[in-house]
């Protein structure tokens, strides 16, 4: 629901379309979804190098970051979570407009949630990409220590410890970190995308 009323949306002079065939390439989200320690960050990062390379323009929305700026009103209650998700589908809405491809790296873990972003969008502008680790597997990487945290009492909420995770129903892509590495993941993504024709 819209709270302004009186708002008359503008028409821009020059269309995404216009805007995708000046940077030669499509557009779309690739939605990184999975529990924290998964490998979401580092995958996301080390694909958007590799599109990079290849003359892909692209942005990256890492939960972290966005959580330090847009978002740092916001913790993570179900209610915050929710808004966190929706505020960076908005956002991501736009890059897509904008021409580029959106790489966003949020546990995101309610089904609903990211269901709302896929419908925000062209259906063929988002791909979901299950960052695929079991919690044993998180659990012993820990990165930043929170599991421990969280198995300590330390954190309340924690996802996949007090809090659900909701495991995406059919991904686009599903990427297993417990049997590929990075550079293979990497790999898999890419050719995901060269076989759908989006490079
Ligand atoms: S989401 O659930 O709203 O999508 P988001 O991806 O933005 O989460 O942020 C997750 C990151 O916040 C984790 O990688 C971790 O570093 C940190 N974090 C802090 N508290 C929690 C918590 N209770 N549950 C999950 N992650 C948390």
């Amino acid at each position: 629901m819209t709270k302004a009323t009186n708002l008359v949306w503008h028409e821009s002079e020059v269309s995404k379309q216009e805007r995708r065939e000046l940077k030669q390439h499509k557009s779309a989200v690739l939605w990184f979804t999975g529990l924290s320690g998964s490998g979401k960050s580092t995958l996301s990062s080390a694909l958007e190098k590799e599109l990079y390379i290849n003359g892909v323009h692209t942005y990256r929305l890492d939960g972290d970051n966005i959580r330090h700026g847009l978002n740092k009103d916001l913790g993570f209650s179900p209610e915050d979570r929710t808004e966190n998700i929706r505020r960076i589908g908005e956002v991501s809405k736009l890059m897509v407009d904008a021409g580029l491809f959106v790489l966003t790296a949020f546990i995101s873990p309610y089904h609903n949630d990211r269901e709302l972003v896929r419908d925000l969008v062209e259906s063929e502008e988002f791909i979901e990409i299950y960052v695929k680790a079991s919690l044993e597997t998180c659990e012993k990487r820990d990165p930043k220590g929170l599991y421990k945290k969280a198995r300590a009492g330390e954190i309340k909420g924690f996802t996949g410890i007090d809090a659900p995770y909701d495991e995406p129903f059919q991904p686009e892509v599903t990427i297993d970190t417990d049997v590929l590495n990075i550079e293979e993941s990497v790999e898999a993504i890419v050719d995901y995308l060269k076989q759908n024709d989006y490079l």
